[in-house]
């Protein structure tokens, strides 16, 4: 038997897809070799999103050339947002890759490997009509979460971001075959799933009049499958969350208390620049209206330094949002210019050096707020989906509450099991604590 290994970069959406190139894999009857040096097959499922993930990949790749050059038999297919806008210049730069495929063609991985056989290397899925991953077979890597992707694609025109180029314009799936994998999920032991989606909140427009379904519809849909726990969905963009939103998350009881919803500036100016379709007001009064409806929200987002003409007075104003809008945790990120981007041609790039002192100054205040809104929970008892062993601490157990928060706790609680832990601790990012076992009556 052949063995594969697969190694992911980037978003959530990659994690899925990385799951059903292995399912796929595994239908072909392949094994999985745990590390690349024993795999006759790998692949690497890439990312373009920051030029940061571009030169973890080079590394990666340059291991890739040597484990071939030692064993010219061995096969490397790279796949994802890395591979799609590098399309035409891959083989070239890396006359290793022996196939590469874009997110839309995962499918197209398996079809070229029965036919192989036959010599034909250095080609590129055909990037005909776009499928979805969720169409494949696919292989968990925790049988009690799943994610579930809802749409592909985006149809927003971000100017720093390359998605929308990547994964092309968005794809609804229909109502009833998310549910049906919902529902399948379930049944199958499954507690607690995340929607997937580039614009998740956006879900549904692009369907014919017959079939439309909202976002905020959905979500009620899915919470009314028996079985299932927790319900949660990234990413949302703000200008699509709406009250009917706001609602189906404050009434449906299996959708968790946590919203990641990327600000990206603070700058009403910048936010314009980026294309963001709402202003620092709008955010706020969204910010607002959610923690004023969903009780105990936890609010996360994205955050972008450095974007071309970002000025003094405009970082202040992202400092200011994240104080306003007491966020429970955040992604910041120094702008990074993208392929063929619009912000990537914009005049006034912001040096490097400024950069960095911004996102120093950012994160510093990211993580005092956040330790602080982890230290308010000090005292509570939360529902923690326990996940396995503790990271740092092997005597201690590791899950996440509701809030979406990491808790260490002392206790007996199997993974996949909902415990309830007493918060004893925190940091920025995450909660210390002990299991609460109900004394029998
Ligand atoms: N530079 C820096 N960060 C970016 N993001 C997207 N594009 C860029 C870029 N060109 C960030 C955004 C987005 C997250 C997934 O990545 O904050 O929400
Ligand atoms: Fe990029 Fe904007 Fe689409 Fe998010 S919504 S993937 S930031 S274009």
């Amino acid at each position: 038997m052949r063995r594969y290994n697969v190694t992911t970069f980037g978003c959530q959406m990659n994690a899925h897809d990385s799951e059903r190139i292995k399912g796929m894999l595994e239908e072909l009857g392949l094994g999985e070799a745990p590390r690349l040096e024993d795999a006759d097959l790998i692949v690497f499922n890439t990312c373009t999103i920051r030029e940061k993930a571009e030169s973890r990949l080079a590394a990666h790749l340059g291991l890739a050339k040597a484990l071939k050059d030692a064993d010219p038999g061995r096969l490397l297919a790279v796949g994802g947002c890395f591979a799609e806008v590098q399309r035409e210049h891959l083989f070239e730069q890396f006359p290793q890759v022996d196939f590469a495929f874009g997110p839309g063609s995962i499918a197209e991985l398996g079809e070229w490997l029965k036919a192989e056989r036959n010599g034909a290397r250095g080609s590129f899925g055909s990037g005909g009509e776009r499928r979805f991953a969720a169409e494949l077979p696919f292989r968990r890597e925790r049988p009690f979460q799943a994610w579930v992707q809802v749409s592909m694609g985006c149809n927003s025109v971000c100017s720093y971001c390359i998605v929308p180029t990547v994964r092309g314009k968005q794809i609804s799936r229909p109502a009833e075959k998310v549910l049906a994998e919902v529902r399948a999920l379930a049944a199958d032991g499954v507690r607690e799933i995340t929607l997937l989606g580039q614009n998740v909140n956006s879900y549904g427009r692009d369907l014919p009049a017959a079939e439309r379904v909202t976002f905020a519809e959905l979500l009620r849909s899915c919470d009314r499958v028996d079985g299932v726990e927790r319900i949660r969905f990234t990413s949302p963009h703000p200008k699509d969350f709406r009250s009917d939103l706001i609602a189906a998350m404050a009434e449906c009881e299996s959708v968790c208390e946590h919203a990641h919803l990327p600000a990206q500036s603070g700058s009403s100016r910048i936010l314009k620049a980026m294309r963001r379709t709402y202003d620092r007001e709008r955010f706020l009064s969204l910010a607002a209206e959610m923690r004023e409806r969903i009780p105990d929200l936890a609010l996360t987002t994205d955050l972008i330094v450095g974007f071309p003409g970002e000025t003094g007075e405009d970082f202040e104003q992202t400092l200011s949002l994240v104080e306003q809008a007491a966020f429970d945790g955040a992604y910041t990120f120094v702008y990074s210019p993208r392929y063929d981007t619009e912000a990537a041609s914009l005049p006034d790039q912001v040096p490097e050096e400024v950069k960095r002192e911004r996102i120093e100054r950012l994160i510093e205040l990211v993580q005092s707020i956040a330790g602080e809104r982890n230290r308010a929970r000090i005292g509570s008892t939360e529902q923690v989906l326990v996940e396995g062993p503790s990271r740092t601490d092997e005597t201690l157990l590791r899950g996440r509450t509701r809030r979406n928060t990491t808790v260490n706790f002392a206790g007996t609680a199997k993974a996949g099991e909902l415990a309830e832990v007493r918060v004893e601790n925190a940091t920025s990012t995450t909660l210390r604590g002990a299991q609460v076992v109900s004394s029998p009556a």
